[in-house]
């Protein structure tokens, strides 16, 4: 997926690799399997055997076997891939280790994932780029979960090629039986998800058995060895005979009279004089030339880096993609996604998440899922959220079209993963299924009377009074009370208020975050039309996530939304205890109570902040006239 970028370090080690062994095909491959499976030492006796290890970590290597290797072992060659000595400590990999090797007939990055299913988030990066998985299997164990587990992202992440390494062979006396029924187990999994061609291997990591030679310990296998097999496979190079993409990573204008596009090809061959159209805008022009740091070429396809000049002057910026003219990706906001949730805290539907697909941003929510996978079995199972680790599919609404292929055609365009807003953290990786038709269909209707002339008519300047704060803490009294203010100002107004709007248009919804998201929005939704009525909108919620609320006031015209902070301490709130609801959570009778087992995130920077401890009613309602009045 192009949004996993590696870090910089990382991208010129491989690329001086591939410059060494240029003339070579490349396998991009993943390890993966559970714990203990032996995945670091079938990694480290390949690059043993290929000699990609250097002297002076050869050096470190004897010394360090000496101090944490497995007894009787000259050389451990798991501590040569797990890199970080807290690892080691540890004895866990806990981050995705990527190494070059290569042979005389092909180059090779292997990808070595962790077993531990809380880093899921590494074993989807690494397969994203994959072309093939190597699945370790334990001989004595058998299919784990994790062993299925891991089939199934790599499937899911497009791996197309699967290679059952039944490993540690010699701990089960070289068994044929066993192995077969290893095969036949793992088979009948595999075909179930959809993986097709299964090659199977018996193996030794530590021994060497049918990883660089033909085993004669395993004298009934007359298949390939790890090595032949991984040097013979069929590398899927299909990205250069599809139709040009390029996702434009920057515009280069290194001086006045040069302006190129710098990107990565996706897919398909481009070459000077060909006819192209750059998107979103829809321009079409053609490829004057392709510009590279040792020359201009004559063509450039999938998988290079190069900067394209275009024959005539177009929009076009980071984000755009530039496309074969005659095919160009389609453009859509609403998809169906499988998403992998990889955060701890679970999927919140309707809140809006950062989305990168390549080199695109956009706003998405995500509907509650239409189901979540089992990933043991492919079952799809009923699912209102997705907690970390968990597989759904779900429908996703963006801000504005992406220029989008479905993943299954194009893990570039149609892979992508979601940030969230507040921390920035990584909270999901996912793959578009395909577009949904229903918004191309529902246009928007251009009324005559629009929201200038309703709010002419009234003779105000609509905006949203909105109050957050605990509750019991007075939103509701002093939103009233401003109310009944403006009304005598003659002003035309609305209360919305939390308690009043759950008795009927969300009914529905309860206290859990995710409901308390949807409360929001809705409401949100709400107080939008009736500011587009012309109304000074007044709305009295808890609204205790800055996420919704922000989701709000980017909804809202620009100085229309007025965030006010009743600003009651939970234990003066408590003390009041209007309600009795304090006392009632206080005694475990009702759950998911503000403050107490449930978050509140005060606002950072509201318009006005109320201190209820030093302003009484009649105060804080005159504040916040006065504010609306300045402002006109
Ligand atoms: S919000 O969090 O979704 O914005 P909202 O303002 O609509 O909440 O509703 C809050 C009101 O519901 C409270 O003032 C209180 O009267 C009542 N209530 C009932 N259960 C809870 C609860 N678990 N947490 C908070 N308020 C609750």
């Amino acid at each position: 997926m192009a949004a996993y970028a590696a870090p910089a370090a990382v991208a010129e080690d491989i690329a001086a690799y591939l410059a060494t062994h240029r003339t070579k095909s490349l396998l991009r491959f993943i390890t993966c399997g559970s714990v203990d499976d032996g995945k670091s030492t079938l990694i480290g006796r390949l690059l043993y055997d290929s000699r990609a290890v250097f002297a002076d970590q050869l050096d470190a290597l004897a010394v360090d076997s000496r101090a944490h290797g497995t007894q009787g072992q000259a050389l451990d060659f798991a501590l040569l891939v797990d890199g970080l000595a807290a690892e080691r400590e540890q004895g866990i990999t806990i981050d995705v280790a990527y190494r070059f090797f290569a042979t005389d007939k092909r180059k090779f990055i292997v990808a070595d994932t962790p077993g531990h299913e809380q880093y899921t988030r590494n074993m989807v990066t690494a397969a994203s780029t994959a072309d093939l998985a190597v699945v370790l299997v334990d001989a004595r164990a058998g299919v784990l979960v994790q062993t299925r587990r891991h089939s199934w992202l790599a499937h899911l992440l497009g791996v197309r090629h699967v290679v059952l390494a039944v490993n540690k062979i010699d701990l089960v006396d070289f068994d044929r039986a066993r192995f077969d029924e290893i095969v036949a187990d793992y088979s009948a999994f595999a075909s179930q998800i959809g993986i097709g061609a299964v090659t199977a291997i018996p193996i030794s990591g530590l021994g060497g058995d049918n990883i660089t030679t033909a085993s004669p310990r395993t004298p009934w296998y007359a298949g390939p060895t790890l090595i032949e097999h991984l040097e013979t496979v069929a590398v899927d190079d299909a990205d250069a005979g599809k139709p040009f993409r390029m996702s434009v990573q920057l515009v280069s204008r290194p001086t006045s009279d040069f302006r190129g596009f710098a990107g990565l090809i996706d897919a398909g061959t481009v070459r000077p004089g060909d006819a192209v159209r750059v998107l979103p805008s829809g321009r079409t022009t053609t490829v004057a030339r392709i510009v590279t740091m040792d020359g201009d070429l004559a063509e450039a396809q999938a998988g290079q880096s190069v900067t394209l000049t275009l024959a005539d002057e177009v929009d076009c910026s980071r984000g755009c993609v530039i496309a074969a003219a005659a095919s160009p990706p389609k453009t859509a906001a609403q998809f169906e996604a499988t998403l992998v949730w990889m955060a701890e805290t679970p999927l919140l539907p309707g809140r809006g998440y950062d989305l990168k697909l390549g080199t695109q941003v956009a706003t998405a929510t995500v509907q509650a899922p239409k189901y979540q996978v089992n990933v043991n079995t492919g079952e799809q199972l009923a699912a209102k959220t997705l907690d970390m680790n968990a597989i759904g599919v779900a429908t996703l609404a963006l801000d504005r079209p992406l220029i989008f292929e479905p993943y299954a055609a194009s893990r570039t365009l149609g892979g992508f993963i979601l940030i969230d807003r507040e921390t920035r953290a990584t909270v999901a990786a996912g793959m578009l299924n395909f577009a949904l038709r229903r918004a191309q269909n529902v246009h928007w209707q251009a009324a005559d009377i629009d929201r200038t002339s309703h709010a002419r008519l009234k003779g105000q300047r609509p905006a949203v009074l909105w109050f957050t704060g605990l509750s019991g803490a007075g939103k509701s009294t002093i939103a009233n009370a401003v109310e009944t203010r403006l009304h005598g100002l003659g002003r035309h107004s609305f209360l919305l208020d939390g308690d009043n709007v759950r008795h009927g248009l969300n009914r529905d919804l309860g206290f859990t975050d995710a409901d308390r998201v949807e409360n929001i929005r809705r409401v949100g939704e709400v107080a939008k039309l009736m500011t587009d009525a012309g109304l000074i909108v007044i709305t009295a919620f808890i609204s205790p996530f800055r996420a919704e609320r922000d989701m709000v006031r980017g909804m809202m015209a620009e100085g229309e939304f007025i965030e006010i902070h009743v600003d009651t301490p939970l234990a003066e709130a408590e003390r009041r205890d209007v309600k009795g609801l304090y006392a009632k959570a206080r005694a475990g009778k009702l759950a998911n109570f503000t403050g107490i087992d449930s978050p509140y995130e005060a606002p950072e920077a509201p318009e006005l902040r109320i201190d209820t401890t030093a302003l009484d009613v009649d105060a804080a309602a005159d504040l916040v006239v006065e504010y609306l009045l300045a402002r006109g």
